[in-house]
């Protein structure tokens, strides 16, 4: 078995988590992001809801993320039960500063947490600063969520709109499936000129599920990086 390497940026994640975290008041309902920079929100509001009595109840926007959450102890809804939040605290793979505007999705769990986002108040960033971008699209390949059935059609309708595609897949060489046993195609566009114009192209693409730009629903980002903690808004 290989050993995961350590990461360099954890200690930045953690710093911009515990602060998101720290937003987070008495008898908010809480949605709680994937990742590894969520992993340290949850990890807080955990001990917050273990030592400090905070009373919250939270929907998580992966399998992944409920197990934590039952792990540490903080309180389950679903929307049923909680159809608005307070605040939503997630990660993301790429920032873009001026506008807040987002990729989302290297971590797979783009659907559950783009529903769980749009149903909150505040939808909160935290980061490492590593992940600011001058454009979108610049660093990260673009995931796209699309159903099983004709995905190789769905894949040649994003070639047709600049990208090149990639169906994620799992080490073993097997499809990559989300928990909702969906497939993810990973889409390298370059820098994204124009977010909102390729937002409508995709979901007006049939087959497409869900798409990883999250535009316009951030309301604030605290990243932390060597020169600090930094908030947007
Ligand atoms: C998962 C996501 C994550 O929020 C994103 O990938 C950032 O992850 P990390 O905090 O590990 O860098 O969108 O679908």
């Amino acid at each position: 078995m290989t050993a995961t390497p350590p990461d360099p940026a954890a200690a930045f994640k953690e710093q911009a988590a515990i602060a998101a975290a720290a937003l987070v008041e008495d008898g908010m309902a809480v949605g709680l992001g994937t990742g590894s920079t969520a992993r340290f929100v949850v990890a807080e509001l955990g001990r917050r809801v273990r030592e400090e009595g905070l009373r919250i109840r939270a929907i998580p926007t992966s399998i992944v993320t409920e197990k934590q959450a039952r792990e540490v102890g903080i309180p389950l809804s679903t929307f049923a039960q909680t159809p608005a939040l307070d605040i939503a605290i997630d990660g993301a793979d790429e920032i873009e500063p001026r506008s807040l505007n987002l990729i989302k999705g290297l971590g797979g769990a783009l659907l559950w947490e783009k529903i769980v986002a749009s149903a909150a108040a505040r939808f909160v960033i935290v980061a490492d600063a590593s992940k600011y971008v001058d454009h979108l699209g610049a660093h990260c390949p673009l995931p796209v969520e699309v159903i099983p059935f004709g995905w190789e059609n769905v894949a040649r309708k994003l070639g047709a709109l600049g990208a090149q595609v990639t169906p994620r897949r799992q080490r073993d060489g097997s499809f990559f499936l989300t928990d909702e046993k969906n497939l993810i195609l990973d889409c390298v566009f370059g820098p994204i000129m124009n977010p909102d114009a390729l937002s409508t192209a995709l979901a007006e693409t049939v087959g497409v599920v869900e798409h990883g730009l999250f535009l316009h629903m951030a309301s604030q980002t605290i990243t932390a990086g060597p020169d600090g903690l930094r908030v947007l808004e």
